[in-house]
């Protein structure tokens, strides 16, 4: 079966949608951005696009692409003390004269709604729920509650040690009780771990290296990104050739931009109600 990832979003967005309907001020969500790629750009209209979708405001602050790293610090200071920004987000990647992990630590890790900064990871590890979620871990999590999972029962496979996707499943799925293995794309004898696992998460940017032979009867897989090599696109897993009648499989292409936009839509309102 494949996993019907366009109604958990589109779930997310409508209840995002009531609460901004209830509240008085309506919560904004700002965005840096430096160097208007036509990448950064796509994301970018679909931040903006969801923001517009629940109401939420969305407002861009753009760069000039040779700004120095010390002036753009200078406008994450400004922006860490403006009162009237709770949330705000500085779109990746940067320059290359621009030090990223000098950019995302500078930022206040409250208003840090991508969740990057390294005192949020912290959050996730000690479980501190009242705070901002990581947005691609937090929306794994829900479509596999929305498959109704008892965590307590299930083995999950990572494959992946990524500071955004990896460890942060990780941390969060050991929260919920589950029985956690964590591999990288150079373990050995990979298939020992994923054919023990209930759940297999891959994220790891290696073309097609799930296969339907390394997975256990019934499985999940959730398959999180993909590689482009020659102008064509190869997910993690190799889903096409993934028995639909034995596992649940995420589809591909998916709905994986907007879910991680749910979540960063989320914390753009739990950053407001925070703040206040
Ligand atoms: N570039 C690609 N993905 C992302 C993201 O999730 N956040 C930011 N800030 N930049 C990105």
């Amino acid at each position: 079966m494949l996993i019907d990832w366009t109604s958990v979003a589109l779930h997310i967005y409508d209840k995002i949608k009531a609460k901004v309907a209830n509240m008085d001020t309506k919560p904004t969500l700002w965005a840096i951005l430096v160097w208007n790629s036509p990448a950064s750009l796509r994301y970018i209209k679909q931040k903006r696009k969801w923001a517009d979708y629940t109401w939420v405001n969305f407002k861009l602050l753009e760069l000039d692409a040779d700004i120095s790293e010390k002036k753009l610090l200078k406008k994450i200071e400004k922006f860490n003390e403006d009162d009237d920004i709770s949330g705000y987000i500085v779109q990746l990647p940067l320059p290359k004269h621009i030090d990223e992990n000098n950019i995302i630590n500078a930022i206040k890790p409250e208003k840090d709604v991508d969740w990057f900064h390294p005192i949020n990871q912290w959050k996730v590890l000690i479980w501190d729920k009242s705070w901002l979620e990581p947005c691609t871990p937090a929306w794994i999590i829900k479509i596999l509650k929305s498959l109704d999972i008892e965590f307590h029962w299930q083995i999950v496979c990572v494959i992946g040690r990524s500071n955004i996707v990896g460890k942060p499943v990780s941390a969060l799925l050991i929260n919920e009780w589950a029985t956690v293995i964590t591999c990288n794309s150079s373990t050995p004898n990979i298939s020992d771990f994923t054919k023990k696992a209930d759940i297999v998460i891959i994220a790891v940017w290696k073309p097609e290296l799930l296969k339907e032979n390394m997975l256990k009867k019934w499985s999940i897989v959730i398959d999180v990104w993909f590689t482009v090599v020659d102008e064509k696109i190869y997910w993690d897993a190799d889903t096409a050739n993934i028995d639909k009648a034995w596992h649940r499989v995420t589809p591909v292409p998916g709905w994986v931009w907007p879910l991680t936009v749910a979540i960063l839509i989320k914390n753009t309102l739990k950053a407001a109600k925070n703040k206040n």
